[in-house]
């Protein structure tokens, strides 16, 4: 089935946030701190007042007369919303200008006099716990270091032991680094606060749209049955968009300052310097195995840097996320991680990117750390992988850091792959142009995600328990109206939930009606990211489905004149059992339900049902992924000739958006191996605040892809589907660096850092790596 959304999309009727015009509306813009650590001495804003388009001027000073200058993030910390004491990074919220229109605002921005007190910043995390590193969070009583947590998983001791007596260890260190969601929407608001009904209305481009609501009830103490937010049609999230950003307070503010709305919407540099990035984790691993490579053992350390404040969306049990799950696709003896959480002058944040809750960090490690023991025992990568990966009547597995995979088959998955990649003579047409002095690379990965979080009593988000609500109402017509609390971003759920609706009801999938982000119309819920819409949302919508179905059942009983246990129930219809032709539709029993049919005690009529699903599990979908990639070692660049991607999200609703959500992770995994980065000087000046500095990759960096699939349902999802959103962006860097490592290897080089730039494959293959 095409997607119903695109009708609207392709002839540009989809409404965004900046397309919301609400009549007196003001405009606002942020004025940002230059500097990345600096005591501010004092601020004037008379000259930006006197602008005769300026309405107000907002600093933290005129927040924290209303206590509002500090909001709680998603991780527990407390963060600015505009700068009282210091600012802590170089685009940090200062002032907020709101203005009659946006160029007005934007010009008195310049106007904002602000006095700072250069401090030293601390820029590389691995001096962020230095005794004499500056402290950042001076904010925070009693605390006199940049130290956030310390977490772990696994069997520390167990490990060790195995480690001991393994006669293979390889160790590597790998740093992931910082990277940007940089979805094509940047972040945008509009706050309208109804001075006469008390009513706060936020038009926001959120993932999260009912998590907000809570937050925002929280913040500025309105209460939450007088605020609803809006979520209209939004360009991208990929986890930017799940925080609440200091702006959409001080929108808030503004609004309820000047008594009209005020619309904030941020540009690009903004977006990459201030919004949350992802990653930015420093890993030590360590793998042992066998001589003849049975993998034992994994141990991992990392430094986790947070930036300024930890406004991480993690789960609150989990600050690292699901990290843990770095054992990835093997039966290993015994695991242990541990994360330590760093503050440093940078942007805040930390949010998983296309992946649930850093598992993108966790697998990329695993299959580095795997193709690195490869190269030690000089055994083929596809070989160790299936030696050592885990057997489908080992399911559900229990991993050696605490989680249960659901369902598996992953040596079919990789057998399926090396079969479409041709596998065999790949290797033999590398080894002809290896002696012909060409560098072609061939790399792997095998990947496990963990997605669709809850279940509730495991997972919460500031106490926020992860389960979502679904409401279908079904009209006197048999039509259907579909009520989610998640939220597309682009990912089709207009259709897919739709489609789901359908199959359970037997009606056609343009007969149901989506209706998502808006609070007031819709069941609460945590929210899309972490690919949880189709794991969670999914299984509530086709769980409300099943309950009409068995209202109907009990309709048609009535009309029919016969015990509901005689009925059976085909596609659309109720029939007496053994009489096919004795049956009504599901459009004739809606029509019923609503009409003057005399129904049993206890029936009330009409056929709407809900259903609020607390998952009893996270699904693990997985996938084997090959690329293909020649290199010319003159110049460092790197060319992906081919993709290979098996993937496995048990049963496909729409198997051509699952196409195209794999095709984009797959551009995403090339973006993030050869080119995105978010860097700094050693001021901790931004060095990638536009598209000309921080690269995104474009057609012309992907080969056309090659995709296979296999199908292992979830045994416990009620339609075994498990999620995939993010699946692709998880699985794909590690067999892109791979493929450029093997490449090298006639050179001698055991790893590079990504982004694997023409400047960082060259140095590598001079043997200069570019990080100290
Ligand atoms: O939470 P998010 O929507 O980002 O991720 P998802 O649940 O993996 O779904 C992404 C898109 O793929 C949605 O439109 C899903 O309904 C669809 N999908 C599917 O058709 N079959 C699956 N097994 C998984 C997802």
């Amino acid at each position: 089935m095409t997607r119903k959304e695109d009708a609207r999309f392709v002839r540009g009727r989809g409404t965004y946030v900046d397309d919301v015009r609400l009549p007196g509306t003001l405009h606002a813009a942020v004025l940002r701190s230059p500097l990345a650590h600096a005591r501010i001495t004092a601020i004037d804003t008379r000259a930006a007042e006197a602008h005769p388009k300026v309405r107000v001027v907002i600093t933290g000073a005129v927040l924290a007369d209303r206590g509002l200058a500090w909001m709680p993030t998603l991780s527990g910390d407390v963060q600015a919303v505009l700068a009282t004491d210091k600012v802590r990074f170089q685009g940090q919220e200062v002032a907020f200008v709101i203005a009659d229109d946006p160029y007005s605002a934007r010009d008195a921005l310049a106007l904002v006099d602000v006095d700072y007190d250069p401090l030293p910043p601390v820029v590389d995390a691995r001096t962020a716990l230095d005794p004499d590193a500056p402290v950042i969070r001076d904010d925070r009583e009693g605390r006199r270091d940049n130290h956030i947590f310390d977490w772990e998983a696994g069997d520390a001791a167990a490990t060790d032991r195995v480690f001991a007596g393994a006669a293979v260890v390889v160790a590597q260190d790998v740093l992931y680094p910082r990277v940007h969601p940089a979805p094509l929407e940047t972040c945008a608001v509009i706050a309208d606060h109804d001075v006469v009904t008390g009513k706060l209305t936020v038009w926001a481009t959120t993932q999260a749209p009912h998590a907000h609501r809570t937050l925002l009830a929280t913040i500025t103490g309105i209460p939450e049955h007088r605020i609803r937010v809006v979520s209209p049609d939004v360009g991208g999230g990929f986890g930017n968009k799940v925080p609440i950003y200091p702006a959409y307070v001080c929108a808030v503010a503004g609004s309820m300052l000047t008594g009209r709305p005020v619309k904030w919407t941020e540009d690009r540099s903004e977006n990459l310097m201030a919004t949350t990035f992802a990653r930015d984790y420093h890993m030590h691993g360590e793998i042992a195995s066998t001589v003849d490579g049975k993998i034992l053992a994994l141990r991992v350390r990392v430094l986790a840097d947070h930036g300024a404040f930890n406004g991480t969306a993690q789960p609150s049990k989990y600050p690292a996320g699901f990290f843990h799950i770095v054992t990835g696709s093997y039966d290993l003896e015994a695991a242990h991680c541990s994360v330590t959480g760093v503050y440093t002058n940078k942007a805040p944040g930390g949010v998983a990117y296309a992946c649930s809750f850093r598992v993108a960090e966790a697998s990329f490690l695993v299959e580095r750390l795997v193709d690195l023991l490869a190269l030690e025992l000089d055994v083929d990568p596809a070989e160790l992988r299936m030696r050592n990966l885990l057997r489908p009547e080992q399911f559900p597995y229990t991993c050696s850091t605490g989680w249960e995979y659901d369902s598996g088959d992953y040596p079919r998955a990789l057998a399926l792959l090396l079969e479409t990649a041709g596998y065999r003579e790949l290797r033999a047409e590398q080894a002809r142009r290896r002696e012909l002095g060409e560098h072609l690379g061939i790399g792997l990965s095998f990947f496990t995600e963990a997605v669709g979080a809850g279940p509730r009593k495991h997972m919460d988000i500031v106490g926020l328990g992860m389960a979502d609500g679904a409401e279908l109402r079904v009209h006197p017509t048999g039509k259907a109206v579909l009520r989610i609390s998640v939220q597309s971003q682009g990912q089709g759920h207009e259709t897919t939930f739709a489609q789901i609706v359908a199959h359970e009801l037997g009606i056609g999938p343009d007969d149901v009606d989506v209706v998502h982000g808006d609070t007031d119309a819709t069941p609460f819920g945590l929210g899309t990211y972490g690919s949880r819409s189709t794991p969670v949302s999914g299984a509530a919508a086709s769980m409300a489905a099943r309950k009409v179905r068995e209202r109907a059942r009990i309709v048609a009983s009535a009309m029919l004149e016969v015990s509901p246990d005689d009925l059976e129930w085909s596609p659309g219809r109720w029939s007496v059992r053994g009489d096919p032709t004795a049956g009504k539709s599901i459009t004739e029993i809606a029509a019923a339900a609503h009409s003057d049919l005399d129904l049993p005690d206890g029936v009330e009529g009409q056929l709407d049902a809900s259903c609020v699903y607390n998952p009893p599990n996270l699904t693990f979908p997985f996938g084997a992924y090959l690329c293909v990639v020649e290199v010319d070692p003159g110049t460092g660049q790197v060319v992906v000739r081919r993709f290979v991607a098996v993937d496995d999200c048990g049963v496909r609703i729409n198997p051509s958006i699952v196409e195209g959500q794999v095709h984009g992770g797959l551009a995403d995994g090339i973006g993030v191996a050869l080119m995105e980065l978010i860097a700094f000087d050693p001021d901790g000046n931004h060095l990638g605040g536009s598209f000309m500095d921080y690269l995104l990759p474009t057609a012309v960096d992907c080969p056309s892809w090659e995709l296979a699939e296999t199908v292992t349902p979830s045994p416990h999802h009620p339609l075994g589907a498990k999620g995939i959103g993010e699946c692709a962006t998880v699985g794909s860097p590690a067999a892109v660096v791979n493929a450029v490592m093997d490449a090298l290897r006639p050179f001698g080089v055991r790893h590079a850092d990504m982004p694997l730039t023409p400047a960082a494959v060259w140095r590598a293959i001079q043997g200069r790596p570019l990080r100290g």
